[in-house]
């Protein structure tokens, strides 16, 4: 690890096009001018299919590095002149990140990596490491520990408070006794007796926090800062959702943590492809997000977060677009 912090000046994006990493990409160029160079390392397939976000990136001043990700000279090429790398890859590329820390500890100039986490404390507490869907992030965890010149961040989020199709506050891609909440229908499910407390964060706020994580380099150096927008229940939630969809009370079930320990267990029996979500899910009903405290203060990060209000509003819109 490297002995001084300097300011995160030259930035590299994997993943910027995707879920989370389009909202991290576009609150790092909301804020270009804290940064002196910022470009983003993907696919010619990507250039070629989301070619009016590449566009917009292009206009923004923003580097377009095509190259393929798993060729280590791409890699050590785009990594030239880039002090901080920041990844949001999905779920299908986390081990990739192996490669990718081992290079950028080799590179002079890259100082602190973020890898794509953004969700579940995956050292939560000691039944966290036998966690199947934590297994991959865990091995990268190791792998920038054992990095000998390399700085890292873990930006741990808790699950989206979005209304997008397979996130917490969307119709449940899972099944509904996974838990929903479908805004067409005025229906949801509730996770136990719906009073379990669970810690959120939007996916705007996960860019906004990480750019905060950006500008306060010593405090958010080698921690996984767990940061937040706001915790309730899914009773709160659904109350809110009432409120702003006219008033009516909504078709309400419940799943018990027990029923989606069996369902869990049988998805993965079973091979389907949601079986993560199930565990994820189970591990926020149990708690697995809360904390005594939050680190949004070590940031500036406590008062620019959006509200349960806020996101139930954006889940609203994205449900009915
Ligand atoms: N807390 C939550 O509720 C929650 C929900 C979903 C995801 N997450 C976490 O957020 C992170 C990002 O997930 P996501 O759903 O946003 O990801 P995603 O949209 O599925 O993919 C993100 C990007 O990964 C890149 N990518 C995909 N396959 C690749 C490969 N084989 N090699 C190299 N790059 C590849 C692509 O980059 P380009 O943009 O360059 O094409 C893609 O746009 C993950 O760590 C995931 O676990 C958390």
């Amino acid at each position: 690890m490297s002995a001084s912090v300097n300011a995160p000046k030259k930035l590299l994006i994997f993943g910027a096009s995707g879920l989370v990493g389009s909202r991290i990409t576009k609150a790092i160029v909301q804020n270009k001018k804290s940064f002196d160079r910022i470009a983003i390392f993907t696919s010619p397939n990507t250039v070629q299919t989301k070619g009016e976000f590449i566009d917009w990136l292009k206009g923004e001043g923003v580097e377009i590095i095509q190259g393929d990700a798993t060729n280590a000279e791409d890699v050590k090429k785009a990594y030239k002149d880039i002090d901080t790398v920041i990844s949001a890859v999905g779920r299908n590329a986390i081990e990739t990140q192996v490669e990718w820390i081992r290079l950028a500890d080799q590179d002079p100039g890259v100082q602190r990596f973020f890898p794509s986490e953004y969700g579940t404390d995956i050292e939560y507490g000691p039944k966290s490491i036998d966690e199947k869907p934590h297994q991959k992030k865990i091995k990268v965890r190791a792998a920038i520990r054992a990095a000998k010149n390399l700085d890292h961040t873990f930006l741990v989020t808790g699950p989206y408070a979005d209304g997008d199709g397979g996130l917490y506050f969307g119709t449940g891609r899972a099944g509904k006794e996974a838990g929903h909440f479908d805004v067409k229908n005025k229906e949801a499910t509730l996770l136990g007796d719906g009073n379990l407390k669970v810690s959120f964060t939007t996916m705007n706020d996960v860019g906004k926090l990480l750019v905060l994580a950006l500008l306060h380099p010593e405090e958010s150096r080698n921690k996984a800062l767990k940061v937040n927008s706001f915790t309730t229940t899914d009773r709160e939630i659904l109350s809110e959702f009432e409120k702003q969809t006219g008033g009516e009370p909504w078709k309400v079930s419940y799943t018990s943590v027990a029923d989606l320990e069996k369902s869990e267990k049988k998805a993965w029996e079973d091979g389907v492809p949601y079986a993560t979500l199930f565990t994820l899910k189970r591990i926020w009903a149990e708690g697995g997000t809360l904390y005594e405290k939050r680190d949004n203060y070590l940031i500036d990060g406590e008062s620019v977060v959006d509200t349960l209000q806020d996101a139930v509003a954006r889940s609203i819109k994205v449900q009915t677009a």
